[in-house]
């Protein structure tokens, strides 16, 4: 038995116990409600950081949801590991799609059920479990830093700004991010790129307030209506997003890297069924599924708000409704890019007798990575040792808006993790396989070890 598995075998329920107890903390960090909870769960992590023989921990910016700063014990000479991850979660809602309550974590046929299991608590908790294993080793070989802040769902302002006055943080000579899953079981990944975001929400007004709908009705400008008329008119039926400019910024993954996603294993019926639940696809048609996900601008309604949704029936026009959108973005787009495209574009679909305010809520630039580095070819190795396969390249249409600065002092950036696909991350039942948080700190164990030489 290797010595990680020593370690897993013999904590593995304190280990659960672990990160149960940060599950149990609502760590919303788009809600101001739950403030509290974040810092909290900040120095849930920062307390287990110290306990486990982190010399130097630190609160940064804790203005607002502070943003954990750890050191190891230094390992002169050694390279330096920097490690993200982010301890905020997103809302839970709808309540009552959850098997057992979100806050509440429990263990069902071996998965891990709770807000955050995959996203990202688990995910990093097994790395910070990799890093106690290696110090119950002795001294480490590797330097090894913690970067864990708490407000990536919430577009990371604050990690910009704390990175903008420091720049040297994030100097290292590798950064290694768990906040992405496997392509398959059996099949660790290792992302050669994210999609990037642009949200916002768009109000509409048509009238002082609302109206009795048979006293107006037939003249009177109605705002729920004009806004879902509004929203059909910026994508199309096939798909077709219609935001002028959009699609010419698209810089499209060459043929070599089609060809190359076209070969990994993909059943499009066992997605569309049994891991979306859906009867058919849409989009694009005559883009691949992975093209459509990965290297493709989207455009999504995520709510609409206004007039009446109650019990029973009211007879109203709707003076104010209000819509959720965003648009993935892909390599060559940019955040402040695209805004103005959808400013214009907005502006062009919106009625004379309607007033309508844009207001853009954050985002993210999409990334590209280079997937040729040392780095990434040692955890390809651990994996190969744990799982008994290396690391596929692929691409992810998710965002994690600080990844591009992670990279600014020159470190191979690593973007893999251990969840799985279907872990349902920001939906009901979010999940972690348990299974996968042991193999994290056996793979995340021996890729510290590998990095400093061992
Ligand atoms: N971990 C996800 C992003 C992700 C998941 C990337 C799976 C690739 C594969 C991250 O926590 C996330 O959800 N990010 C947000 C960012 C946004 C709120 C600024 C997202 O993608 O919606
Ligand atoms: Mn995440
Ligand atoms: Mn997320």
């Amino acid at each position: 038995m290797s010595t990680f598995e020593s370690f897993v075998a013999a904590n593995r329920d304190r280990m659960l116990e672990e990160i149960k107890a940060l599950l149990r903390i609502p760590s919303i960090s788009t809600d101001p409600a739950h403030d509290a909870d974040c810092r909290h769960a900040a120095e849930w992590v920062g307390n287990h950081l110290t306990q486990l023989g982190c010399p130097t921990v630190e609160y940064l910016a804790s203005e607002t949801h502070p943003v954990v700063w750890a050191e190891g014990p230094a390992a002169p000479g050694k390279p330096t590991v920097l490690i993200y991850g982010h301890y905020d979660v997103q809302p839970p809602a709808p309540l009552d799609e959850w098997t057992s309550p979100p806050f509440e974590p429990t263990v069902r046929d071996g998965n891990l059920y709770a807000r955050g299991a995959t996203d990202d608590k688990g995910q990093t908790f097994s790395i910070i479990k990799a890093f106690e294993a290696l110090l119950a080793q002795g001294p480490p070989p590797v330097n090894v830093r913690f970067l864990i802040e708490g407000e990536e769902e919430s577009g990371s302002k604050v990690l910009f700004d704390l990175l903008a006055r420091e720049p040297d943080r994030v100097q290292a000579d590798a950064v290694l991010v768990a906040d992405t899953p496997y392509y398959a079981p059996g099949w660790p990944a290792v992302e050669t790129g994210l999609r990037g975001l642009c949200y916002a929400e768009l109000k509409v007004r048509t009238a002082r307030q609302d109206l009795h709908s048979g006293l107006y009705g037939g003249a009177a400008p109605n705002a729920h209506e004009t806004l879902v008329r509004m929203l059909a008119a910026l994508k199309g039926p096939d798909g077709r997003i219609k935001i002028p400019g959009l699609y010419e910024l698209v810089d499209r993954p060459s043929k070599k890297v089609r060809d190359a996603w076209a070969k990994l294993p993909f059943s499009e019926r066992k997605f569309t069924r049994e891991e979306i639940g859906a009867k058919a696809l849409t989009g694009l048609q005559r883009y691949s599924v992975f093209e459509r996900l990965w290297a493709l601008p989207t455009f999504e309604i995520h709510g609409i708000k206004g007039g009446f949704t109650g019990e029973g029936a009211k007879t109203v026009i709707p003076a104010e409704a209000t819509a959720k959108i965003s648009l993935r973005l892909v390599p060559n787009q940019t955040e402040k890019k695209v805004q103005q495209l959808v400013r214009k574009a907005v502006k062009a679909v919106t009625p004379a007798y309607a007033d309508v305010t844009l207001t853009f809520v954050h985002g993210a630039n999409p990334v590209v990575v280079d997937v040729e580095s040392r780095p990434i070819e040692l955890l390809s190795q651990a994996f190969k040792e744990v799982e008994g396969r290396g690391v596929v390249p692929v691409r992810s249409g998710g965002s994690i808006p600080i990844v591009p600065e992670l990279g600014k002092a020159g470190a191979p950036v690593v973007l893999s993790g251990i969840g799985l696909p279907d872990d349902r991350l920001h939906a009901p039942d979010e999940k972690l396989n348990v299974e996968q948080i042991m193999k994290g700190v056996r793979v995340f164990g021996r890729f510290f070890q590998l990095m400093g030489g061992v």
